[in-house]
């Protein structure tokens, strides 16, 4: 792992590990949602105040939650080292994962918009079985949770695509960790809360399907933009933190509302604005062809990937690549 300037090195496996943590105010911190020292190590002191900690104790102890986990102050040689602890996920298409350099990245969130049937949760349907495939497979091994606000996570379809890519059905099924989101406020809480749930089960990859639709239709008007735009900051961050900690991948979804106005380039704009598109890493965007299954993926902004437009397919098996050697995930 990485080298660190200037700290000890001691690992805290649970809140009460840490120094000056007694009962009381570690169930203070649970009921904040902070139930892992991994959480801690990217909290603000500000956030740690209503569980009754003044700031230089919470500052204490986050500085030993990061030492915990070796999230600290590091060298800019060893930065380049910690980027390499970046792992990949394939999304079933070898050129849409060439596109994506390699696959989409843990330790981020990669944004999918696009209009309705463009393919956004069939795409998150898939990754929560590619998620579980071994590495050697495009895979990274792990479970998946699935925030779903719009109720069209299907089962059924996880154990088709399961069947195709030869795993046991039932299996990758118990490892999808489903919840339905009735509200953005409930949306918010289940990602504030989800640390437990990923740490204990092995999650690798999160995903919120999708992201803006709550939003967009409890905050209207003008007058409850900012306030929006707030809100979805502040939960993208929480989304960034849980990927970062677990070395995770996150996804979110976002449709796509047409500007009559827009007469030059692309007439469709991703809810959410400029909030969304400055905290995701990776944006794509994805349309539907002409051609039935074919459907077009945009890179439209990368940390460092330039950008360029690939195509693959959804049917009965999933997602796929277009030819037969486009298909990363078969042996
Ligand atoms: P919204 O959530 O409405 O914004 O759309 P979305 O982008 O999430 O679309 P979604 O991923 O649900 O795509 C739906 C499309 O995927 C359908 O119109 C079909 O073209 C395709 N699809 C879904 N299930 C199957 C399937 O079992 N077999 C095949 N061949 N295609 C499917
Ligand atoms: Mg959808």
């Amino acid at each position: 792992m990485t080298e660190e300037v200037g700290l000890e090195k001691k690992k805290y496996e649970c809140l009460e590990d840490l120094p000056g943590i007694g009962p009381a105010i570690s169930q203070k911190l649970r009921e904040l949602g902070f139930h892992t020292v991994e959480s801690l190590a990217t909290a603000t002191a500000k956030e740690l105040e209503p569980a009754g900690i003044g700031e230089k104790k919470a500052l204490e102890v986050i500085r030993k939650a990061r030492s915990s986990m070796a999230i600290s102050f590091i060298r800019a040689d060893e930065l380049l080292k910690m980027r390499q602890t970046v792992l990949r996920l394939t999304t079933g298409s070898k050129m849409l994962d060439e596109l994506l350099g390699g696959g989409l990245e843990t330790q981020t969130i990669t944004e999918f918009y696009g209009e309705y049937g463009s393919g956004k949760s069939q795409m998150c349907h898939q990754l929560c079985v590619n998620v579980q495939l071994p590495p050697e497979r495009g895979g990274l091994g792990g479970a998946a949770l699935y925030i779903d606000t719009e109720n069209t996570f299907r089962t059924e379809r996880i154990v088709q695509m399961a069947r195709h890519l030869g795993l046991d059905p039932e299996e990758v099924a118990k490892n999808i960790i489903f919840a339905e989101a009735y509200t953005s406020d409930h949306q918010m809480f289940l990602v504030d809360n989800a640390d437990k749930v990923v740490k204990e089960n092995g999650v690798r990859l999160i995903i919120v399907d999708s992201l803006t639709s709550h939003f967009r239709s409890e905050y209207l008007g003008r007058e409850m933009l900012a306030e929006r735009q707030q809100k979805l900051n502040k939960h993208m961050h929480k989304l960034i933190r849980l990927a970062r900690a677990f070395n995770a991948v996150a996804v979110v979804t976002n449709q796509v509302m047409s500007k009559p106005d827009v007469f030059f380039g692309n007439a469709v704009h991703p809810v959410g604005g400029h909030i969304v598109a400055h905290t995701s890493h990776t944006r794509i965007f994805l349309r539907k062809s002409a051609r039935g299954p074919v459907r077009i993926a945009r890179l439209v902004s990368s940390p460092y990937l330039p950008e360029g437009e690939r195509i693959f397919n959804i049917t009965e098996n999933g997602i796929e690549g277009v030819t037969e050697e486009d298909n990363p995930r078969r042996r």
